[in-house]
């Protein structure tokens, strides 16, 4: 969208006291969908972890093959799902009558909410498919909200600038650019940092959020320790600390940064349903076999 402001460059913020790595994660290679490969980073047993963030998949591939057979029609209750594509086309259709092409450098974020049933299915034949997509959960009391979502092209996407760094800024704030979307609950922090050789960067963020990287090209180094590409670091929540500062290799880096408020509710979920108790999940499941999600 050519009305954005051009960005102006920022100094980041110094912070004085940096968070830790806790650890490095790996990520599982899974296929889902009707046989998309996939690495699932963000892996069920870190759902309490890294709350309000349930699942983190990374996609990436040059063969049709890896990706072409998509994710046909497929139920979601009581949380949201926020695509980003990095390389390729997706066409979304739900059962709320909606549909959207998301392309390059877009995000689809949708809120399920009590329930959708919808489809992602790749519109290329041949080329890159390049993306992640994130669960991110609502609190119990919005989980039967209406379901909503909002489709942003690359343009309306803003973008903050610091010294060899360019921050796109999906949700929550960066170098005082607020980002497409803010959240109240969950407060997230969504950033595709690009960084030059060498590039520094820092980002405020309160202790008690949760948040990890993942870089996605090259490597940085988080307080010390080498993060690779293909690697979430997942950030430790030192009391008292004030955000992450990172620095990319000789080669530059690529990474997502991803941060949220906890809400420390129970998760119950089964497959595509995350709800507070079990009771809930077999309404769910009732609901989606009755034909009441569509
Ligand atoms: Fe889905």
């Amino acid at each position: 969208m050519d009305t954005l402001p051009q960005p102006t460059v920022t100094v980041p913020p110094a912070l004085h006291r940096p968070r830790a790595v806790e650890r490095l994660v790996a990520g599982q290679p899974t296929s889902d969908g009707a046989g998309v490969k996939l690495v699932r980073v963000l892996t069920h047993n870190l759902q309490r972890r890294l709350d309000p963030f349930l699942m983190l998949d990374a996609f990436g591939s040059d063969r049709a093959g890896d990706y072409i057979a998509g994710f046909p029609d497929h139920p979601h209750r009581g949380f949201e799902t926020v695509t980003y594509m990095l390389e390729g086309r997706m066409r979304h259709r739900d059962s709320a009558g909606n549909e959207g092409l998301l392309t390059g450098g877009g995000v689809q974020w949708m809120t399920a909410g009590r329930g959708v049933i919808h489809s992602e299915m790749p519109e290329q034949e041949e080329g890159r498919m390049e993306g992640f997509q994130l669960w991110l959960n609502l609190p119990a009391r919005d989980k039967m909200c209406a379901p909503w979502y909002r489709d942003i092209p690359t343009g309306e996407i803003p973008e903050a600038r610091a010294p060899g760094v360019t921050v796109r800024v999906i949700a929550g704030q960066a170098l005082g650019v607020a980002g497409a979307m803010q959240r109240d609950a969950t407060a997230p922090t969504y950033l595709d940092l690009h960084l030059e050789p060498g590039a520094m960067f820092a980002q405020p963020l309160p202790a008690a959020h949760n948040a990890f990287v993942y870089v996605y090209r090259g490597a940085l180094a988080i307080a010390g320790t080498e993060v690779p590409r293909q690697r979430m670091a997942l950030l430790a929540n030192t009391p008292g600390s004030d955000g992450v500062a990172l620095q990319a290799g000789p080669k530059g880096a690529c990474a997502i940064l991803i941060a949220g408020q906890p809400l420390n509710e129970p998760i119950a979920q089964y497959g595509p349903f995350v709800m507070n108790t079990n009771d809930e999940i077999y309404q769910a499941v009732e609901d989606y076999r009755a034909g009441r999600l569509a």
